[in-house]
């Protein structure tokens, strides 16, 4: 459920019109729902209420302070991938007691900012990580918190870009090296094994290979278990799918009900790292039509938003609905609708029947708040879209829209070219 309703044929954002803040902030622009993205953390979090849990929101899906800030008030930790996310997560508020850093190549830099924040697990990835996480850790004289990322070998059956615990995958390790690294780990004095981790892959909308990434964990514990080595957490990932289109993933709770059933008696604090299914449907892109053109073999829908300001469609061939802001009787159409971007890859939707709108009409791509504005980029020059969350009848731009200046901010002409 979602805050982004129509009242009387226009769109609203909680209790603003969207054409309101896109008469305040120009477009294109990124808009949140304070609401939505509470609500979304709350049934999530609550859907594990009968376990010992910690629920890190895995902040590469959309890290703007505010949206983090909202999530620690909420009582989320963060899973980060880098030192940028952990500087965001820290500046945010969300406790350093409730951070785990996972990917696959943290720097000697990153693993020291992290362990003097005092992070709560590392999620290491190879052996070679393992051994300067030590090293790191020995020279500030500390030890570090790591869990292993067990590669399970277990088909997520979403996008193969996005799976990531298939054996051919480059996260994790599998079960017998990962067991190695465990007993080298027990040995080492500047490492303290506090975890096990996993993530499988995002988008998903089965909750079979969850359950059968769990298990094939709780047995990979046991037989840590037997070798004298224990842990106390078991970090299963994020990626419970979401609707975009016509999907069906489970809801949470009957996501939480499977793996609190597989877990059966095992005693561990079940982490848990959703990213998608807490900021997903609490945002959307609105943007703008600027021309309609047709060719002798399609009819092309331009607008002001291309895809460096929302990637997906053009990189996963990803559906986002669209739907125009105000909604009007008018002639359906089957078009593409396109960005500015000089790419034919630059595209919003395909081959999509709209009630066909006016250059100046308002256009809102759904289920943007995921992977949207974070995966935006300057290609072509292209100052990156504000981003504004609403919050009852308040709305407030919480990363302002770039500028120009901002554009070639850093960037120097050499002396011998003056
Ligand atoms: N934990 C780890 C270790 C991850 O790699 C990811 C996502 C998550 C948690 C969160 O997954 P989620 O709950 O959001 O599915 N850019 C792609 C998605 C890439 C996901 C990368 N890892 C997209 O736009 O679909």
């Amino acid at each position: 459920m979602h805050h982004f309703q129509f009242r009387n044929g226009e769109l609203y954002a909680e209790e603003v019109p969207v054409r309101k803040i896109a008469r305040r902030v120009g477009t294109p622009f990124y808009l949140y729902s304070a609401a939505t993205l509470k609500r979304h953390f709350q049934v999530f979090d609550q859907a594990f209420a009968s376990i010992p849990h910690l629920v890190c929101y895995s902040v590469k899906a959309n890290s703007n302070l505010a949206v983090l800030r909202l999530l620690a008030k909420e009582g989320a930790g963060a899973d980060i991938v880098s030192g940028g996310e952990l500087y965001r997560a820290l500046k945010a508020g969300i406790p350093p007691q409730k951070i785990v850093f996972s990917g696959v190549g943290k720097t000697a830099r990153e693993m020291r900012e992290a362990l003097r924040a005092g992070i709560l697990m590392f999620n290491v990835e190879s052996l070679g990580e393992m051994k300067l996480l030590s090293r790191v850790a020995k020279r500030l004289g500390t030890k570090a918190p790591i869990a292993i990322r067990v590669n399970p070998d277990v088909d997520p059956k979403t996008h193969p870009y996005i799976s990531t615990g298939l054996k051919k995958n480059k996260f994790g390790l599998d079960v017998e090296t990962a067991l190695e690294a465990y007993r080298l780990a027990q040995e080492d004095p500047h490492l303290e094994i506090v975890g096990v981790d996993c993530h499988i892959g995002s988008q998903l909308t089965q909750i079979s290979p969850f359950v059968e990434a769990l298990r094939r964990i709780k047995d990979f514990i046991r037989r840590l278990e037997k070798e004298n080595i224990r842990v106390r957490y078991l970090d299963l990932g994020g990626g419970l799918g979401i609707v975009y289109g016509d999907e069906a993933p489970p809801p949470p709770k009957e996501y939480a009900s499977a793996l609190i059933k597989e877990l059966g008696d095992l005693e561990i604090t079940l982490v848990l790292e959703p990213g998608r299914v807490l900021v997903g449907n609490a945002g959307i892109l609105v943007t703008k039509v600027l021309y309609y053109k047709e060719t002798p073999t399609k009819k092309f829908l331009i607008v002001d938003a291309g895809m460096n300001d929302l990637l997906r469609p053009a990189f996963y061939q990803a559906y986002h609905e669209i739907v125009p802001v105000i909604q009007k009787e008018r002639p359906e159409e089957v078009v593409d609708v396109v960005g500015p971007i000089c790419e034919t890859g630059d595209f919003l939707a395909q081959e999509r029947r709209l009630p066909l709108p006016k250059p100046g009409e308002l256009l809102a791509v759904m289920s943007a708040g995921a992977y949207g504005f974070v995966m935006s980029s300057n290609y072509n020059s292209r100052p990156r879209p504000p981003e504004v969350l609403v919050h009852g009848d308040e709305f407030y731009v919480v990363r302002k829209r770039e500028n120009y200046a901002r554009l070639i901010a850093g960037e120097r002409i050499p002396d011998f070219l003056r």
